[in-house]
């Protein structure tokens, strides 16, 4: 009989990719709720061509040097920073990703977000459960009007365009910054290209959306948050290291900016001290793609993934396609 190539799984994923993969492969899911040490990983995924990790795995240089038969790695997620996709390449190992399956959900969120912070929900909600609203006053937590302002997206890909799509229900003006011109898509959003100092200087909303990179790490930066204008308001949904979540919490502590809603934080899980004890701020565990559908979406394409890297196909999702030339990979 002929073996099955082993691959490690270090989750146990929502349906349908689980199955997926023990029809093709013999999978080992490891248990542990809190992410896998590299030695968990290792004594897991030594022997395996394929591995599926979550956006919180670290698999740096090190790692991969621990992984030697390893040939594909597919990630449960969009965003590959945590991954070290160059030494992959070099190593001959394929890198996946799960692109558009969760664009409408994180942009969805972005939106609950910037609602929130706008019309102060988190401070509202803990007042009723405080008990302490004493009834209607016209001056009680007023919050900003969306109507007029203007929502400026840093970064303009998928999720950046499904945020802006839903601003002109809420009929506000889009601006946005992007390292390159999109003008049909800037133009089937009304959405203007702006420098980053003009966004930052005239949005009432900025909502981050580019992936995490060396030129992204602290875009938004203690002098960047000095740009924003006081009642301006800081959404992000995209990942945390591009904030200084430290000058965060000074700016917001100091009223350098209005409010902020974080979906993502520098140091994931852990929060920057002194930001769960400001009001002006609203606060979620990463949720931008927790949709059944969408977690389901994101399942399906990364165990399919896998299975094309280590059956000699070419992955449809294949964040580093280099490696496939000279046939590096997939051996
Ligand atoms: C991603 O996919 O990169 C998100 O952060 C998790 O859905």
């Amino acid at each position: 009989m002929k073996t099955r190539t082993p691959v490690f799984v270090t989750y146990p994923i929502p349906d349908p990719g689980l199955p997926t993969l023990r029809s093709a492969f013999k999978v080992t899911v490891f248990r542990g709720r809190a992410a896998p040490t590299a030695d968990e990983i290792v004594a897991g995924a030594e022997a395996c061509p394929g591995m599926l990790v979550l956006v919180r795995d670290r698999v740096d240089a090190a790692l991969l040097a621990r992984l030697p038969a390893l040939r594909a790695i597919a990630n449960y997620g969009v965003g590959v920073d945590n991954i070290d996709v160059a030494e992959a390449t070099r190593r001959g190992v394929m890198v996946t990703n799960t692109p558009d399956v969760l664009t409408e959900a994180t942009a969805d969120l972005t939106w609950a977000l910037l609602l929130a912070v706008a019309r102060r929900v988190g401070e509202g909600e803990r007042m009723m459960r405080a008990g302490a609203f004493t009834g209607w006053t016209p001056d009680m937590l007023r919050g900003a009007d969306l109507q007029g302002s203007t929502l400026g997206l840093v970064g303009f890909g998928r999720i950046a365009r499904a945020v802006a799509r839903r601003a002109a229900g809420f009929r506000m003006r889009v601006i946005h910054h992007a390292r390159s011109e999109h003008p049909e898509a800037a133009a089937a959003v009304e959405s203007r290209p702006v420098s980053l100092d003009q966004l930052l200087g005239e949005a009432d909303f900025v909502s981050l959306h580019v992936p995490l990179t060396p030129a992204t790490t602290h875009l938004i930066d203690a002098a960047a948050l000095r740009q924003m204008k006081p009642t301006a308001h800081l959404i992000n949904t995209a990942r945390g290291a591009v904030v200084d979540e430290a000058a965060l919490v000074a700016a917001l502590r100091d009223g350098l900016i209005g409010g902020a809603g974080l979906d993502v934080y520098e140091r994931e899980p852990a929060m920057a001290d002194g930001l769960a004890e400001l009001e002006n701020v609203v606060l979620l565990p990463h949720l931008g793609s927790a949709t059944v559908g969408t977690r389901a979406a994101m399942s399906r394409m990364a165990a399919g993934n896998l299975v094309m890297a280590l059956s000699g196909q070419r992955p449809t999702h294949l964040v580093n396609p280099e490696v496939l030339v000279g046939g590096a990979a997939g051996g």
